[in-house]
C-alpha cells in the first residue's frame, strides 16, 4: 500500500519527536519515499540530521532557506507528496492548521497541500481535552484531514491522560486505511473476498492433534493483498499470525469449523480463495481426557468435507473460486485435475516438496491454472508479492469488473 508512495513527513515540537524517527523508518521499510520538514521547536528535541540520514533527503526547517532559485521549497514539497503525515502534531500546530496560519516551513507547506493529510496529535492530556483543541480537531476533520485519536496512558509529565503518541503499528495501519479510503478506483472496491489460511488441527485428545506444516503466511498475504486492492475481506484462519483490524478475522481450529465458517459467508462472497491446508481426514472419535500410553495405538480416521469442492458445486456464475494445489510431484497434472474436479475458476499450484518455498517459507513459486488461459508461472518471490499477483489476476477476470 505504501510501496512507491511519496510521503511528506512533518514533525512538530513535542517530546514524541523521538518516536517519530522510528515511525518514519517504518514508512520507508514499507517502500515509501519520505521527505521531512520540521518546526524549529521539533529540531530542539531530535537533531534534523537524524531524519536526514535515515530519509536520505535534506530536512527543511527554514522557509527562507531557498538554495535553488528555480523552486520554492515549501510549495515544491507540497506538490511532490502523494500524501502527508504530521507526527507528532502539537496543540499549537493543530490550532494553526485549523485556522490556516502559515508562519513557518511546516504550516506553509501544509497550507499549500492538496493531497491527503494525516495527523497524529500528541500532547499533554489537559491540552488535548481543552475545548479549543477539540474544536480545532473538529475543524480539521470537517475539511477531510485525518486526526488520529491519541493513546491514553502515562505521559511525560508523570501522570496518566489522553495524549500519548500511539504505537507505530497502529499509526501505519490507520494511515493505510485512510489512504485506501481516498482511492475509490481500486480494482476490488465494493467486492467481498473470503480467504482461508493455515493448517487445520484435528483433535485426538485435549493435548494432541493431527496437523500439517502450513504457517498461514500465504493465506494471510492473500487477505492483505485483497484488502489493499479495496476489497471487504473476511479471513477464516487456523493460524495465529496477526491481521490488520480492518480485516474481519474468524479464527478456527478444525476442518469442520473452517467448513462451517466458509459456508456461513460464501453466499455473500464475490471471491473465495482457499489457501488453507485443510486436513483431508480427522479422527473418528476424540477422547475427552488425555489418552494413556499403550503398547500400540491405532487411530481410525474419517474423511473431512472437501470445502472447495462443495463451494464449487454451489457457486453462482458471478462468484470466483480460487483453490490451491499443494503437490510434491506431477504438479501440472494434479492441478488441472483439481481445477475440473472442484469446479474452481483458478488453481494456484505450488511445489511443497522444496524447502525454499511452499509450506512455512516466506517465499513461493506458483503456477496459475485457469480454464481459458495457458498456465502462468510466477517465479520464486515473497508471498506478499505472489498474493498481489493472484488478487490482480482475480480482479482482471472477475465478471462485472
Ligand atoms: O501456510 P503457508 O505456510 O504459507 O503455506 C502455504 C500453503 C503451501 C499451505 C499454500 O500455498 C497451499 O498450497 N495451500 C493449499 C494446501 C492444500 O491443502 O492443498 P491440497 O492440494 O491438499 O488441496 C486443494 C485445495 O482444496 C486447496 O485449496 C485446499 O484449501 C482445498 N481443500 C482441501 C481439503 C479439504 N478437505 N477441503 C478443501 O477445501
Amino acid at each position: 500500500m505504501l510501496k512507491g508512495k511519496k510521503i511528506a513527513f512533518f514533525v512538530t515540537g513535542g517530546i514524541a519527536v523521538y518516536k517519530a524517527v522510528d515511525l518514519m523508518r517504518e514508512l520507508i521499510k514499507k517502500g515509501a519515499e519520505v521527505k521531512v520538514a520540521m518546526t524549529p521547536s521539533a529540531a530542539q528535541f531530535v537533531s534534523p540530521l537524524t531524519f536526514q540520514v535515515l530519509s536520505k533527503h535534506k530536512v527543511h526547517i527554514d522557509t527562507f532557506d531557498e538554495e535553488t532559485p528555480e523552486v520554492v521549497n515549501h510549495i515544491h514539497l507540497a506538490d511532490w507528496a502523494d500524501a502527508s503525515m504530521v507526527a507528532p502534531l502539537t496543540a499549537n500546530t493543530l490550532a494553526k492548521l485549523a485556522h490556516g496560519l502559515a508562519d513557518n516551513f511546516v504550516t506553509s507547506a501544509l497550507l499549500a497541500t492538496t493531497s491527503p493529510i494525516f495527523t497524529v496529535p500528541a500532547m499533554n492530556g489537559n491540552m488535548y481535552d481543552n475545548e479549543a483543541t477539540q474544536l480545532n480537531s473538529q475543524l480539521l476533520r470537517g475539511r477531510g484531514i485525518y486526526v488520529m485519536e491519541p493513546d491514553t496512558g502515562f505521559l511525560a509529565e508523570g501522570y496518566s491522560g489522553k495524549g500519548r503518541f500511539p504505537e507505530k503499528e497502529r499509526i501505519v495501519e490507520e494511515f493505510e486505511y485512510f489512504l485506501r479510503k481516498q482511492n475509490t478506483t481500486l480494482p476490488l472496491t465494493g467486492k467481498k473476498v473470503l480467504v482461508t489460511a493455515g493448517g487445520t488441527k484435528e483433535r485426538i485428545d485435549p493435548v494432541r492433534y493431527l496437523t500439517n506444516n502450513s504457517s498461514g503466511k500465504m493465506g494471510h498475504a492473500v487477505a492483505e493483498a485483497a484488502w489493499q486492492l479495496g476489497a471487504d475481506v473476511t479471513l477464516v484462519t487456523a493460524s495465529s499470525l496477526s491481521t490488520r483490524s480492518q480485516i474481519k478475522r474468524v479464527s478456527v481450529e478444525s476442518a469442520l469449523e473452517m467448513h462451517s465458517a466458509v459456508d456461513r459467508y460464501f453466499n455473500e462472497t464475490d471471491v473465495l480463495v482457499m489457501s488453507a491446508a485443510v486436513s483431508d481426514y480427522t479422527p473418528e472419535s476424540t477422547s475427552d481426557q488425555k489418552m494413556k500410553k499403550q503398547d500400540q495405538l491405532t487411530l481410525s480416521l474419517k474423511k473431512n468435507p472437501d470445502i472447495l469442492k462443495e463451494m464449487g458445486s454451489k457457486k453462482r456464475a458471478n462468484q470466483y473460486l480460487v483453490g490451491f494445489a499443494a503437490e510434491t510431484e506431477k504438479l501440472e497434472e494434479y492441478a488441472q485435475q483439481k481445477l475440473l474436479n472442484k469446479q474452481a475458476d483458478m488453481i494456484v499450484a505450488n511445489d511443497v516438496g522444496k524447502k525454499d518455498r511452499g509450506f512455512d517459507s516466506d517465499d513461493n513459486e506458483v503456477i496459475f491454472f485457469t480454464h481459458d488461459h495457458e498456465p502462468k508461472v510466477i517465479q520464486l518471490k515473497k508471498k506478499e508479492s505472489i498474493a498481489m499477483d493472484i488478487m490482480h489476476w482475480v480482479a482482471d477476470h472477475l465478471e462485472g469488473n
